[in-house]
């Protein structure tokens, strides 16, 4: 078929007419409504008590007594992300996990930092009773002093973002939207198995990147790292707290911040590994030097977390895929670079709380 020169002439979306994400999504939910509106962000104007401390008690431990502790994997198709960060898992029913198996799984992203499941749509269908008892397996389920969250559903964390509006911990006046950080690092208590997926996204953008805080560490020369085993570090939930007040991301505050010091390098409690645990967002100085020392020493930390792709691995979303990484040995970012496309990217995140971070010296691995 010939093609006259005018037609040539014509930008491609004349054309094409293409109509924006916004429109689309608007019209689709005229047609349909949205599958998981009763999910959208919720600001109660709760107020919630300081977290008590607990004991945790990890179920990949009991994992580890277990004759094969990858026996959940055994009909599932598996590849590694890159070599020491990640996999992708294909043939496994999250939903349908005995709690022998969820313990086997909570060792299993121990040791790879973040497991990738796909074609989990039973699992993300079941709503938020079950993802409550889901996570209540793992450890004592985190509140969010200030995210949104299904109505009467605190336990459940949501990240939103749609044509109108943004209820994520977003910054516009920097030039990047990647910000390294291990969720809530400042609790007492931080989490460790955290689950994540994803109800709504962009036809393309808005993936995670993860990296490997155990690799991070390894880089670094012996010398450097036996002076950061020595090191506590001072993390703060002040400035999220302050980034509600001002009215952004629901604009609530339902638990006063908090600010602890944890171990530079913390250990997993049930592999032992070691992991750098410090990140740009939340952690504020370390404990003990000059002012000048612990901001150069974190600098060069942040930046080196920031730069070493080769520590990195990113992940894909697809419909009905979820995400498990353990928080106490890893860092992610959120990538936002769907802004323009006005399309809705909707998560849900299941966060249970572990030990309180144990330093080099601290780990008992003799039981
Ligand atoms: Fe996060």
């Amino acid at each position: 078929m010939s093609t006259t020169t005018t037609e040539l002439a014509q930008p491609v979306s004349a054309t094409l007419k293409l109509r924006p994400a916004e429109e689309m999504d608007k019209k689709k939910d005229e047609v349909e409504p949205y599958r998981y509106a009763h999910l959208l962000p919720h600001f109660s104007q709760d107020h919630y008590p300081p977290l008590t401390p607990f004991e945790h008690v990890d179920p990949g431990q009991r994992a580890l007594s277990h004759s094969n502790p990858r026996s959940f994997l055994e009909n599932a198709t598996l590849v590694e992300l890159t070599p020491n960060l990640g996999s992708e898992v294909h043939g496994v029913n999250l939903a349908e996990l005995s709690n022998d198996a969820r313990d086997q799984l909570a060792l299993e992203v121990a040791r790879r930092g973040v497991v990738v499941f796909r074609d989990q749509q039973d699992f993300i269908d079941r709503g938020p009773e079950f993802y409550k008892a889901w996570g209540s397996h793992f450890g004592r389920l985190h509140i969010h002093p200030t995210s949104g969250h299904p109505e009467g559903y605190p336990e459940v964390h949501l990240v939103y973002r749609d044509a109108n509006s943004t209820f994520n911990f977003e910054y516009d006046d920097s030039i990047t939207t990647t910000f390294w950080h291990s969720d809530v690092s400042y609790e007492l208590q931080p989490p460790g198995l955290t689950t994540f997926f994803l109800l709504a996204q962009p036809t393309t953008g808005g993936d995670t990147l993860f990296t490997s805080q155990v690799s991070t560490l390894k880089k670094l020369s012996p010398q450097f790292v036996a002076f950061l085993r020595t090191l506590k570090a001072l993390h703060s939930g002040v400035e999220q707290a302050d980034f509600s007040r001002t009215g952004r991301r629901g604009g609530i505050v339902r638990r006063e911040p908090v600010e602890n010091v944890h171990p530079v390098v913390r250990r997993h409690p049930v592999t032992g590994e070691e992991a750098l645990y410090v990140n740009r967002q939340f952690t504020r100085r370390i404990v003990g030097l000059k002012r000048e020392e612990s901001e150069s020493i974190l600098k060069f930390l942040f930046d080196h977390i920031d730069k070493s792709a080769d520590n990195q691995a990113r992940v894909k979303w697809q419909p009905n895929t979820v995400v498990l990484w353990d928080n106490r040995i890893t860092a992610h970012s959120a990538v936002v670079d769907y802004k323009n496309s006005g399309e809705r990217r909707h998560g849900a995140r299941i966060t249970p709380q572990a030990e309180k971070p144990i330093g080099p010296e601290e780990l008992d691995l003799s039981s």
